[in-house]
């Protein structure tokens, strides 16, 4: 996520804010900007690296004690030059720079376009700044406060007025802000890792409140204007640590951002009482939508595999039919692509090569190509007709996690914004989209069962060999977790429908190579509980990921890890999750590197 820097004292800040800025860089980002402030308030930004932007500050001769600084990981609006932050006001009187996604934007920009307001970005960060602006009266912290009660979705912001010299705002809403505390000086950021080498005195805001630093005095109030006292904490993390967030390697902290990262992809995309969804990115081409007959999913690795997913999803709510292509096979043979086919590439990154090239196959066909990414800007992002980004953030595992359940989460909403066209009644929709809601949380009750999935992977971490079967919805979750396997732990695994086990599998099955079932409770639970007895007369060992409250399971497991129950179509957004866990805890217990596998790389930008 975009890293955030805000700082008033004694010191020249120029030079605070670029190493503040680089020591945020491992967090991804796509552009950055400083403002300072020195009678006027001076912004230099730029799309790429922060070293691109020393130079230019340095040919600006920016100088000053107070101001704020930002990378930015694009969610609204291409990584350029003007996307990148700061964001003023048309008066040039605010400066901010801001962490989260606005999710009322368009809705306030229109409001104060009206009053007069000109934009100039694509952002949705631009409109807080604008709105400030149109309530100051002479009273900064006022000002911000009215303007935060209207804004809806998450934030973290640093903001500066060219009225309030030595004056730094931060504002917290979903995105995390904490204060440095100095000697003579104040710092906020939204990661500690930003002024360590300062101070480890520090403060945390909430949701809701609102700091006003000036170098010798930091204020704390709620944006109704109670004031709040907080005490101060010592910082212990070093910074290898805070980079990752306390968690050990970057793997495990995505597959914990799940909860958020699964509610970013869905918000401001739910139109709850009506039981539908809405993409903006995808409006001009809902048209192309309602009229498809046919749906293409191209994507390689993980992404494939959300795809697949994909494929169920769309056919079981939407009745059209769909399949998934590898991207790399699809590129190279002569698809029959019918009139009427609508083509989705699937990428994480938005830069791997196979996916790239097969949406260029698919539209020299004449097929309608949308983009599924994550990267705003990505070449895969800038080469189709329209798409939905996921909002999972950076995800700088190799292995992927968090970019996964986010795909899921946005074909799962493809797949229903289609069926409600077609079939899917409202009341229908109402329940799906209440259960979506409800996916974050469970998402966290599994987390919270890592440790006993750790212990688990202790008892199998020597093993050669490992089957994982699924059916349904649940068939392509895994081939996932064979592949999560594989990847990190050097493990083979292998992914198979349930029933196939029978047509050759079988006969591999003896205790050194543990299966991994899939027997969440649905339509096919007692098909895939035959098979699990299949396995252990065989002296297999099976290891189920099951849902809360199937006692009888345990009857047939060596292990029995289990999900909360949520719609069977959902399943996958759960049932993952475990699978996760314990190939990075193999991965671990066998001193892999999981972050940066052997032979793998984060985006495959060769054939
Ligand atoms: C998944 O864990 C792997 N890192 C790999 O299979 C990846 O999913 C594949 O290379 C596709 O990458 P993309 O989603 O960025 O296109």
């Amino acid at each position: 996520m975009c890293g955030i820097i805000g700082y008033t004292g004694h010191r020249t800040v120029v030079p605070i804010l670029i190493g503040a800025l680089k020591r945020m860089e491992y967090r991804g980002y796509d552009s950055a900007g400083v403002a300072v402030l020195n009678g006027a308030l001076r912004i230099e930004k730029d799309a790429g690296k922060v070293q691109n932007l020393e130079q230019k500050i340095r040919d600006a001769q920016l100088s000053g004690q107070t101001g704020i600084g930002h990378t930015r990981w694009a969610t609204h609006g291409a990584p350029t030059q003007l996307n990148a932050h700061p964001h003023t006001d048309d008066e040039f009187q605010i400066a901010l720079v801001h962490n989260g996604i606005i999710e009322n934007y368009s809705a306030l920009r229109q409001e104060l376009t009206k009053s007069g307001h000109e934009f100039k970005t694509e952002t949705d960060t631009e409109v807080v700044a604008a709105l400030i602006q149109e309530f100051y009266q002479g009273d900064f912290a006022h000002a911000v406060q009215k303007a935060l009660k209207l804004v809806k979705g998450t934030y973290g912001l640093a903001i500066l007025s060219v009225n309030h010299p030595g004056m730094v705002i931060a504002a917290r809403m979903g995105s995390p802000m904490v204060i440095g505390h100095g000697d003579g000086e104040n710092f906020v950021a939204s990661d500690p890792t930003a002024f360590l080498h300062f101070t480890r005195d520090v403060t945390y805001l909430e949701d809701g409140e609102i700091a006003v630093v000036t170098s010798d005095k930091v204020e704390y109030r709620t944006l109704a204007d109670e004031h709040i006292d907080k005490k101060l904490e010592q910082l212990t993390f070093d910074i290898a640590a805070i980079e990752k967030g306390g968690f050990s390697h970057f793997m495990l902290k995505e597959i914990c951002e799940q909860p958020q990262t699964v509610a970013d992809s869905m918000r401001g995309r739910l139109l709850i009482d009506e039981g539908t969804v809405k993409f903006g990115g995808m409006a001009a081409v809902m048209e192309t939508l309602n009229q498809a007959k046919r749906v293409l999913f191209l994507g390689c690795g993980t992404s494939w595999h959300a795809g697949l997913v994909g494929e169920y999803l769309m056919e079981e709510l939407a009745g059209v039919p769909a399949e998934v292509e590898y991207a790399s096979e699809f590129r190279y043979r002569s698809p029959a692509l019918e009139p009427g086919t609508i083509v989705f590439a699937i990428s994480q990154s938005g830069e791997t090569a196979d996916t790239l090239a097969a949406i260029r196959e698919a539209k020299r066909h004449g097929a309608p190509v949308f983009g599924i990414c994550n990267v705003v800007g990505s070449s895969i992002a800038r080469e189709t007709n329209a798409g939905v980004f996921l909002h999972a953030g950076p995800e700088i595992g190799v292995a992927s996690t968090k970019a996964f359940t986010s795909q899921i989460t946005v074909l799962f909403m493809l797949a229903l914004q289609m069926g409600r066209a077609r079939r899917v009644g409202a009341s229908r929709g109402r329940e799906l989209v209440q259960e979506l809601r409800e996916i974050p949380n469970k998402i966290s009750r599994i987390l919270a069962t890592r440790e006993k999935i750790e212990t688990i992977a202790h008892h199998y971490k020597q093993c050669r060999n490992f089957l994982y079967l699924g059916r349904g919805v649940n068939f392509p979750v895994a081939l996932e977790g064979a592949l999560k396997l594989k990847e990190i732990s050097y493990i083979h695994a292998e992914g198979y429908p349930a029933a196939e086990m029978k047509h050759g599998p079988i006969a591999l099955i003896d205790r050194d190579m543990p299966v991994v079932f899939i027997a969440s409770k649905d339509g096919v639970y007692e098909k895939v509980l035959s098979n699990i007895e299949e396995v252990r007369a065989r002296g297999g060992r099976v290891l189920v990921i099951a849902t809360e409250g199937d006692q009888e399971i345990a009857n047939h497991a060596d292990e029995v890890v289990y999900i909360p129950s949520t719609d069977p179509l959902l399943t996958p957004l759960l049932t993952v999750i475990p699978l996760q866990l314990l190939s990075y805890y193999m991965a671990v217990q066998r001193g892999c590197d999981v972050d940066q596998p052997r032979n793998l790389a984060k985006s495959v930008t060769v054939e």
